[in-house]
């Protein structure tokens, strides 16, 4: 049966080419511009371990469960859910969740694709030395009016978008394997001259200190959460994301083994991208709390602006989120492209264009939220403040609460465990365990926080 399905479901070509692009998947705007805004945030060391903390009980976990339900059903998010749940004799309504997972992907895509837009811009204006010895005020006024025009930020997203179809509509080998091969790596190289910049500004031990030195009074119950939300985001977990890359991988490859790498890797860039900029932050005077999500597009051009050859570490640095969030966009689409190709008999190519088109669309509601229609509020939010916590907040830990429910209680051992083909029977009862319980009560807090701070 399954090698039926294979023939007309792609499959990765190595187990480095699944780790990479799942990495691809997992390295995003996430790792670079929340993980740093959020450790300022929640004030540095004690974010971090809790991070930490987080990826490995639930996140780690939950990735498994992820991969396994994907490679079982061999087929998209929908398909796959309705397969195995027909396996596991209960209803076949769990297709809903990968429909729901699916359409996610299309949500967070509509804004996520406006943010990469910013990054293409902001690496095109520094390297025209648009911020060049801007102050605070200045670069924050330049921010405003760049995100306050909705025809240019339109012409970023606009072009953002073809750049993620384009790969998409390849296919597998021939768009996602080749875009990830290169990029990756590029990626990497970006970081690790950052890295290695941080380290020549004076304040690289600051900035080390801040990230690592434990200092427990900061800790609360939000910043809790909030960890536990963000290794759930950056880990690209609960909405199929992992479930279509997991269908693709190859039988003899192993499960846990390559979710540890996955996560691993995904969370050092993560820990690599605030080890380079907090450092840039500290060395000019810039308070690496007070500036939220504008650490990366307000606060740290004025770094880059009053630094010696700035201007070129800018274009680095954005060039860098823009790869990042390159790989991670196309993972976002791919679970809707393969539901329109399976289930309704539509060419790639077709199915890429009907959905880049439609994602596209929907960007013009994020766009708009910085201009036109800055004042439509809703509890105070306005449309993409709105979709942002509708997605990531409501529908990412809700289909990650259903899917470990799925995997855990659900499905069969028999059918779960010679999946995993773990050596010894321990690894497998800890990831029941943990799946079952930790997973699930965990996926529920942080949905009632989430729906009671609105
Ligand atoms: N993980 C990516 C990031 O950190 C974003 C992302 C890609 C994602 N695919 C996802 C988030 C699926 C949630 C679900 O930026």
């Amino acid at each position: 049966m399954t090698t039926q399905r294979q023939s007309i479901h792609g499959q990765w070509s190595s187990r480095w080419m699944y780790i990479l692009a799942a990495t691809g998947a997992a390295v995003g705007l996430g790792n670079i511009w929340k993980f740093p805004y959020l450790t300022g945030e929640h004030g540095g060391s004690a974010f971090v371990l809790v991070y930490l903390l987080c990826v490995a009980l639930l996140g780690i976990p939950m990735m498994m469960a992820e991969v396994m339900l994907g490679r079982r059903g061999r087929q998209n998010p929908v398909n796959t859910m309705r397969t195995l749940a027909k396996e596991a004799n209960t209803s076949r309504h769990w297709q809903l969740i990968g429909l729901a997972g699916t359409l996610a992907g299309v949500l967070i895509l509509s804004y996520y694709s406006v943010i990469g837009g910013w990054t293409l811009a902001y690496a095109f204006r520094s390297g025209t030395g648009a911020f060049n010895g801007a102050t605070a005020e200045q670069a924050s006024s330049l921010f405003s009016q760049f995100v306050g025009e909705p025809l240019g930020v339109l012409g970023w997203h606009t072009l953002f978008m073809v750049m993620t179809m384009v790969v998409v509509a390849r296919g597998v080998r021939y768009g996602l394997e080749r875009a990830v091969k290169y990029l990756m790596p590029a990626l990497f190289i970006l970081l690790v001259v950052l890295v290695g910049y941080a380290t020549t500004t004076g304040y690289f031990l600051e900035g080390l200190a801040f990230m690592f030195a434990p200092d427990f009074s900061k800790l609360t119950g939000t910043s809790m959460l909030a960890a536990m939300g963000q290794a759930f985001f950056s880990l690209s977990l609960g909405m199929g994301t992992i479930m279509i890359y997991g269908s693709y991988v190859p039988q003899e490859i192993s499960i846990a083994r390559t979710s540890i790498v996955i996560a691993l890797a995904d969370t050092l860039i993560a820990i690599l991208a605030g080890i380079a900029i907090f450092p840039i932050v500290f060395a000019n005077g810039l308070e690496p709390k007070a500036a939220g999500p504008g650490l990366i597009f307000e606060t740290l051009p004025v770094a880059f602006a009053q630094m010696p050859g700035g201007h070129l570490i800018g274009v680095l640095f954005f060039v860098l989120l823009m790869v990042a969030a390159w790989t991670s966009s196309i993972s976002l689409i791919e679970p809707a492209v393969t539901v329109l190709v399976e289930n309704f008999g539509m060419t790639r190519l077709k199915a890429s264009w009907l959905s880049g088109l439609t994602t596209w669309a929907l960007g013009f509601g994020t766009i708009f939220s910085f201009n036109v229609w800055a004042d439509y509020r809703l509890f105070q939010k306005n449309f993409f403040e709105l979709l942002d916590f509708l997605t990531a907040n409501i529908m990412l830990p809700l289909g990650g609460l259903f899917l470990a429910i799925f995997a855990g209680w659900l499905m069969a051992k028999e059918a779960s465990q010679p999946e995993f083909a773990m050596r010894t029977t321990l690894g497998f009862q800890i990831w029941h365990l943990l799946i079952r319980y930790i997973a699930p009560v965990a996926m529920l807090m942080i949905f009632f926080v989430a729906v009671g701070l609105l």
